[in-house]
């Protein structure tokens, strides 16, 4: 590989960055990675000897059998040593570092009225009160926690706590159903629940203990009650100034099982050394969705978790010291475990904690924020921007973004036209773009550029991260070289994969080893270009097949964007009798947009000019709203259906909202237009 020159219009780092940036160069940044490959040992021991470690490790940094054929899958990192997740976060920090006074986080609430600073020493205070509450509590290690808490400072204290004392935490987002809630406690079979009385999300109100309660609820009925304790939080917003409750909401309460946060916490000791643990010890449990109903708890564990998360956090936001971070994903999800909570604070870092939505109370709350703390790297989703792209330029217009350096986006394909607003209008054409793939099981960032590195294409996560050796495989699981399409699969592993699915190693190997032995599988498609980047193409299970030629419903949904009356685009197949499948197309359209004979004309030529006639659609609808998980991932699933005229939709509980589905059928094409 050399340092890219392309046919392609390509994004080159600003020289302003390079001059003190970790990775200055794309030779340097292979150089690296050639290290990461040849020499994973001295590689990742140089990582290893920057925290701090109670027993050493007993042999080689990283041990693995990745080839179900030779044996049980596992993954080892810095076997034999003792640490600390907890004191290699904070302590290290206040107490050698002396970065007690820094500003770990600035929580900013829903309302703009609802802010609160935390240095690392109040951190650090707050999570051994934490911790030691939930000592008193019973919790021991290796016991399971569920956390069923919105974006507030707690949140955090709790993971911590957990961390110190060596309990799991299962972080369950707070948008969850008590249905998957209970779900996700019976799995885990968890001791303890942490959760809050309620929360404003935007102008609603929502009475978060009662679903807490309806979950626990349910877990009885199925007989299965292993959470002795709720431990409940006060939300801020809903106190009146002298602390007491406002009587918006009727707080359920059971004397025998739940414990209100304020009066445990007050008298709770700010001292607690922590437990020291094995570095293979158990992290964390979080749920992800499996193709088979039921949710996997995919595992993470302490040391090559903390290795991997710093690691990527430090190169991939280009950290330095006098940096703000915001990173506006929910903890509830991996992207918030690694790179709200983990990853920055191993670094020292400095974050915005965001708990609100970005159009409450109005449109321009993203830019508000970033002009109140000066943020220097921020980090969003592609579905956020396609959200704020809607209202144009104005609303950012009004706010001070000079201070943006570097933007970073996660979760799906960016299509190039949120690309180029991303990057034109937010990053007002100064900030590189790091298109950052990767999953919950993946722990951090695998496909990504190096903000001061990588030449840009894009829509292309460009090249792996240190350690990861990507490889793009045919249905014979046969490797493809040079410019290609297929599987993308990792030929070993780095240190922050997931080690398991919490008791179920049999479903974590046949969900990630079997189908293509010796290599783990991500479930996604992906190209090589002939530059050598990689482009994520969606979920293989999202490919379409028209007239036997293999196409992404991501590459239809970026050309369908490109028009500029569309805000979003789904495409889904639709049984066809000459084709096999068509393409049945789902579009969103911008503000005072109007869906008419011309449009879909048009839409149906920008497709045929841009991918070529074999992808032109068969249908395309009106789709005033698309169906999203709470995590704002569309379930593809139910377009099928609505495309199929399939009115059994079954389970809709994951729907953010699921009246859309009515909606969307109101709207269906019957035949081709
Ligand atoms: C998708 C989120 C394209 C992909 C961190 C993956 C992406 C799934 C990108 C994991 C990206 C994530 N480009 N696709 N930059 N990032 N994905 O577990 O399909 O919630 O397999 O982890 O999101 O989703 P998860």
């Amino acid at each position: 590989m050399v340092v890219p020159e392309s046919q392609d219009t390509m994004y080159y780092p600003p020289s302003d960055l390079q001059k003190d940036a970790h990775v200055a160069d794309f030779s340097s940044y292979l150089a690296l990675y050639r290290k990461s490959l040849e020499n994973p040992e001295a590689f990742w021991k140089e990582i290893a000897d920057k925290f701090f470690w109670k027993k050493p490790a007993t042999g080689p940094v990283l041990q693995y059998n990745f080839d179900v054929k030779q044996g049980s899958i596992y993954v080892k990192c810095m076997d034999g040593a003792k640490t600390n997740m907890c004191y290699n976060v904070l302590d290290r920090h206040v107490m050698e570092g002396n970065l007690g006074e820094k500003v770990a986080y600035y929580w900013e609430g829903n309302s703009p009225d609802h802010h609160m600073t935390i240095t690392y020493r109040q951190l650090l205070s707050q999570v051994c009160r934490c911790a030691n509450v939930l000592k008193q509590m019973g919790v021991k290690k290796g016991d399971r926690v569920s956390i069923y808490l919105p974006m507030i400072p707690e949140l955090v204290y709790t993971m911590l706590a957990c961390a110190r004392i060596g309990a799991i935490h299962s972080v369950v987002f707070a948008g969850f159903s008590s249905e998957s809630l209970c779900e996700r406690i019976m799995d885990a079979q968890s001791c303890v629940l942490v959760t809050a009385d309620g929360v404003y999300r935007g102008e609603k109100l929502i009475n978060l203990k009662q679903i807490a309660d309806e979950a626990l609820e349910k877990c009885r009925e199925n007989a299965s009650s292993s959470v002795t304790k709720c431990l409940v939080i006060k939300h801020h917003a809903l106190r009146t100034k002298s602390g007491a409750t406002c009587n918006k909401l009727q707080t359920p309460w059971d004397s025998e099982c739940d414990i209100w946060w304020d009066e445990v916490m007050r008298d709770s000791p700010e001292e607690c050394e922590p437990e020291w643990l094995d570095a293979e010890d158990p992290l964390f449990i979080l749920y992800t969705s499996g193709s088979t109903g039921k949710p996997k708890g995919v595992l993470h564990t302490i040391a090559g978790y903390l290795l991997y998360t710093s690691l990527t956090f430090k190169y991939v936001f280009d950290h330095h010291h006098d940096d703000v971070y915001w990173c506006t994903a929910d903890i509830g999800w991996i992207t918030g475990h690694s790179y709200i909570t983990y990853g920055p604070l191993a670094n020292g870092a400095t974050s915005v904690l965001f708990e609100g939505i970005p159009v409450h109370p109005h449109v321009g709350r993203f830019w508000e924020i970033i002009e109140k703390y000066k943020v220097t790297k921020f980090y969003t989703a592609p579905t956020a921007i396609r959200l704020l792209m809607k209202y144009g330029r104005e609303p950012l217009q009004k706010y001070d973004l000079s201070s943006l350096r570097i933007l970073g986006t996660v979760g799906e394909p960016i299509n190039p036209e949120a690309w180029q607003w991303y990057h034109g209008v937010v990053g007002q054409g100064r900030c590189p773009v790091v298109d950052t793939f990767w999953q919950t099981e993946t722990g951090g960032h695998v496909l990504t550029p190096l903000p001061a590195a990588t030449p840009l294409k894009p829509g292309s996560a460009t090249f792996p991260f240190f350690g990861v050796e990507p490889t793009i495989l045919n249905e014979h699981g046969e490797e493809l070289e040079g410019e290609a399409e297929g599987y993308l699969v990792f030929r070993r592993p780095w240190p922050g994969i997931m080690r398991t699915v919490f008791q179920n190693h049999e479903r974590f190997e046949n969900t990630y080893f079997k189908k293509f032995p010796g290599f783990y599988v991500t479930g996604d498609g992906c190209r090589r270009d002939k530059d050598g980047y990689y482009w994520i193409t969606g979920r293989i299970d999202d490919m379409l097949n028209v007239s036997g030629h293999l196409m992404s419903t991501a590459e239809v949904e970026a050309a369908l964007t490109v028009h500029q009356a569309v805000a979003e685009a789904a495409v889904v197949s639709r049984p066809h009798k000459v084709k096999g499948e068509c393409l049945y197309c789902f579009v969103t359209l911008k503000h005072s947009r109007e869906f008419n004979r011309t449009l879909v004309d048009e839409l149906k030529r920008l497709v045929r000019e841009r991918i070529g006639p074999i992808a032109t659609p068969d249908f395309i609808q009106n789709a005033p709203a698309l169906p999203k998980t709470r995590s704002g991932k569309i379930m593809r699933r139910i377009l099928r259906q609505i495309a199929r005229n399939e009115k059994d939709m079954g389970d809709l509980s994951t729907l953010a909202d699921p009246k859309v589905v009515e909606v969307l059928f109101s709207h269906r094409c019957e035949a081709a237009p």
